[in-house]
C-alpha cells in the first residue's frame, strides 16, 4: 500500500486535520461558535448635567455621558439590536458619603438615566450595578466601619437600593460588591416590592483584579479608595473557591451569572457553565479593553481582529453573553457581514 511510502500519512494514519480547514466554506461549514450582535451587552457610564460626552483618558473610545446623550447613544446601540445596556454612574463629589446613601435615593443618578432610557427606548434591557461605590467617599463597595466592610449592613442598603432601581424601570439587577447573602436578600426584597419580573444577574464570581484600574478613573473612585478589596473579592488564585460562592448564588435565586474579569478567567466561565447551566456572561472589563487599546493603537497588534477574537473565545468558553464596551464597535462590524 502506498501508506507506507509517505512517512505523514504512516504517522497520521491518512488522518488529516487540515482537509476541513482548506478552503473559506469549509471553515464556514464547520465553525462551532459564532459572535452575534445578541451576544453582547454595552456597560455606560453616566454623569450629571447636559450635553456632556467626556473621554476617558485610559480607555480610548469611551466616554463618560450625561443622561441625555446617553439616550441618543442607547438608542443607536438599540438600533444595532444590541439587546441590553449596562449603566454605571460617576456621582457628584458632593453626594458621595460614608455609608453610600445617595444609593438609595429614588431619584439618583443611576435612576434617572434608566427613567429616562425607558421612556426614549423602550425595547433594550436595562442592567443596573447595584454596588454602593459609586456612592461612598472611600470608593468601597460596602459600608465601612472601623476599617472593616460590615456585610450584614450593606447587604440591608443594597437591597433596599436595588428596589429603588426597580422602581426607576430596571429590567435586571447586577450586585457587583460580593457582600455574602446579597443574592437572596435583592431577590427577597424585590418580589416584596411586587418586582418579580425583574431578574438578578449575580456578579457571582468577581476577583480582586488589577484589571479594574481605567473603570476607577471612568465612575472617580480611583483616587478615593483607601485600601483594596481582598476582604470581599475573591482571590485571583482561587477556582474552587468561586465555583463555591456562585452555587450560594445560584441557591439564593439568582438568574443568570457572570465572571468579572473575562479573558483570564476563561476556566471559570467553563467550569460556571457545566457546573450550573445559568446563562453565564463575562464582563471583559476596563483593563482587557484598555490593553486592546493601547497595543493597537502602537501598531502592534491589529485592533479589530484581536478585539473580534477575545469575544469569540468568550462563546467558545461557554459564555451565552460579554459585557463588553467594544459592544458597538462590534455591532457596527457584525451589521457589515
Ligand atoms: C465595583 C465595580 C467594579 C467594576 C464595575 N463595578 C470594580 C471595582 O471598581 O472594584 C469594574 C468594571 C471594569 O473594570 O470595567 N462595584
Amino acid at each position: 500500500m502506498s501508506d507506507n511510502t509517505n512517512l505523514v500519512d504512516r504517522i497520521t494514519g491518512h488522518r488529516r486535520m487540515r482537509r476541513n480547514r482548506k478552503a473559506d466554506w469549509t471553515r464556514r461549514l464547520v465553525r462551532e461558535n459564532r459572535l452575534t450582535v445578541d451576544d453582547l451587552i454595552w456597560p455606560i457610564f453616566i454623569v450629571p448635567g447636559s450635553g456632556i460626552v467626556q473621554p476617558i483618558d485610559a480607555m480610548p473610545g469611551v466616554n463618560r455621558m450625561s443622561v441625555d446623550k446617553a439616550v441618543e447613544a442607547v438608542k443607536e446601540a438599540a438600533d444595532l439590536g444590541i439587546p441590553a445596556v449596562a449603566t454605571f454612574p460617576n456621582i457628584d463629589m458632593a453626594l458621595r458619603d460614608e455609608t453610600g446613601s445617595n444609593s438609595l435615593a429614588a431619584d439618583n443618578l443611576i435612576n434617572e438615566a434608566t427613567r429616562a432610557i425607558k421612556r426614549a427606548v423602550p425595547n433594550i434591557g436595562i442592567i443596573t450595578d447595584v454596588a454602593l461605590d459609586p456612592f461612598t467617599s472611600h470608593g468601597h463597595d460596602g459600608i465601612l466601619r472601623d476599617g472593616e466592610i460590615v456585610n450584614d449592613e450593606t447587604v440591608e442598603v443594597v437591597a433596599r437600593a436595588a428596589v429603588t432601581q426597580a422602581d426607576a424601570g430596571s429590567d435586571i439587577i447586577a450586585p457587583s460588591d460580593m457582600m455574602d447573602g446579597r443574592i437572596g436578600a435583592i431577590r427577597q426584597a424585590l418580589d416584596a416590592a411586587g418586582h418579580q419580573n425583574v431578574g438578578v444577574m449575580s456578579y457571582a464570581t468577581k476577583f480582586a483584579s488589577a484589571f479594574y484600574g481605567p473603570y476607577r478613573e471612568a465612575i472617580g473612585t480611583g483616587g478615593l479608595l483607601k485600601g483594596d478589596k481582598k476582604t470581599y473579592y475573591i482571590d485571583p488564585a482561587n477556582g474552587t473557591e468561586a465555583i463555591r460562592d456562585a452555587a450560594l448564588d445560584v441557591e439564593e435565586g439568582a438568574d443568570m451569572l457572570m465572571v468579572k474579569p473575562g479573558l483570564p478567567y476563561l476556566d471559570i466561565c467553563w467550569r460556571m457553565k457545566e457546573a450550573f447551566g445559568l446563562p453565564v456572561f463575562a464582563y471583559q472589563v476596563s483593563g482587557e479593553y484598555a490593553q486592546v487599546k493601547a497595543a493597537a493603537a502602537n501598531g502592534w497588534i491589529d485592533g479589530e481582529r484581536v478585539m473580534l477574537e477575545t469575544l469569540l473565545a468568550f462563546k467558545r468558553a461557554g459564555c451565552d453573553g460579554i459585557l463588553s464596551y467594544f459592544s458597538v464597535e462590534v455591532a457596527r462590524i457584525l451589521a457589515k457581514r
